[in-house]
């Protein structure tokens, strides 16, 4: 790998912080390119800790569970030049306050379109099926005669999906959902070309998706303006006996409006791989039986781990050989 950087390279291997615990052909090939120093017993990086160990450090690789406000931004040594995230999503990291301190901020898009819409069905079915429950009875050896009129669920084919957000995660469910014969809908910034939307029907207007949201599955960003979308009044909008599927981020459901929905019969079931504060989560959700829950492993297969490490390697990679990186946000 040819070792330079339009702002002066580092003598020798590049440095490189790594916060978390990452597969091991993903740490091999850190050790092989880089001076990576690595964090086997997976111990917790605060921003103070950021700080501190970066210093003498070229970039770091960190998680979702590391955050990067500015106020930790700023602080960072002034030879910490790249931060390269494990992850599509970015709200952890202050993209603005990156900008301005010249920090190079990347990402880890696509690899996880799959995995992440793979879980997307999985909640989906097993929120409507009503699987916790299935699973329960059978645990709790309480499983009685063959019942025609318990454990009934929603039927989910041919029913509406509303997708909110409709980038490659939310495609990819769509994709999945077209083979259970499900109408398709959708919002998102901006519509999609009819070669993408491949038939879905466009909602300028998300309070208007709502309406049609037999199923809603929430693909978007967690940004300002999706904070807390999902809240007591648009609930109210959606039909009721809904289902709702969250894969993206735990901040834009308002968990006191949905688990009061879950809890009053308006929405039917929710299924949830995400959540606000996680792994803190509403203890409002360990008692709903109506709620299928996960503890965020919609990228969790060996598979889309090593291709996010790869992924976040390459930007690493590119940046260190004074190139433009593929995925490259501030
Ligand atoms: C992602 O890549 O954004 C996943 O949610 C893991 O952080």
């Amino acid at each position: 790998m040819a070792l330079s950087h339009p702002q002066g390279r580092p003598q020798g291997r590049p440095r490189i912080l790594v916060t978390r615990k990452l597969p091991d052909a993903v740490e091999a090939r850190l050790q092989r390119d880089y001076d990576a120093t690595l964090n086997p017993a997976d111990s917790v990086f605060d921003g103070d800790r950021l700080v501190t160990e970066s210093a003498g450090h070229d970039g770091i690789l960190l998680c979702s569970t590391e955050k990067l406000p500015a106020t930790v931004i700023e602080k960072l040594p002034a030879e910490v030049r790249i931060a390269a995230t494990f992850s599509v999503g970015h709200d952890h990291i202050d993209l603005a306050a990156s900008k301005a301190r010249g920090l190079t901020v990347t990402n880890t898009p696509d690899v996880l379109t799959d995995a992440t819409a793979d879980i997307a069905f999985l909640l989906l079915l097993a929120a409507a099926r009503r699987a916790y429950e299935g699973e329960r009875t059978i645990r709790e050896d309480r499983w009685g005669r063959w019942s025609p009129t318990t454990m009934l669920g929603v039927h989910v084919t041919g029913k509406r999906l509303a997708i909110l957000g409709m980038g490659r995660i939310g495609r990819a469910v769509a994709q999945r959902a077209r083979g259970f014969e499900m109408e398709i809908h959708y919002s998102n910034r901006s519509r999609l070309a009819p070669e993408l939307e491949q038939g879905a029907i466009f909602h300028d207007d998300p309070e208007d998706l709502l309406t049609v949201a037999d199923f809603l599955s929430i693909n978007c960003p967690s940004t300002r303006e999706t904070h807390h979308f999902l809240n007591a009044e648009r609930i109210a909008r959606m039909p009721d006996g809904a289902v709702v599927v969250n894969t993206a981020r735990g901040n834009i459901v308002h968990d006191d409006s949905l688990i009061s929905a879950l809890k009053s019969g308006k929405l039917a079931a929710a299924g949830l791989d995400v959540f606000e504060n996680e792994p803190a989560i509403h203890p409002g959700y360990r008692d709903l039986p109506n709620c299928f829950l996960l503890p965020h492993i919609g990228s969790a297969t060996l598979e889309t781990r090593h291709a996010m490490g790869f992924r976040a390697l390459d930007n690493l990679d590119a940046f260190f050989a004074g190139k433009p990186p593929r995925d490259r946000l501030a």
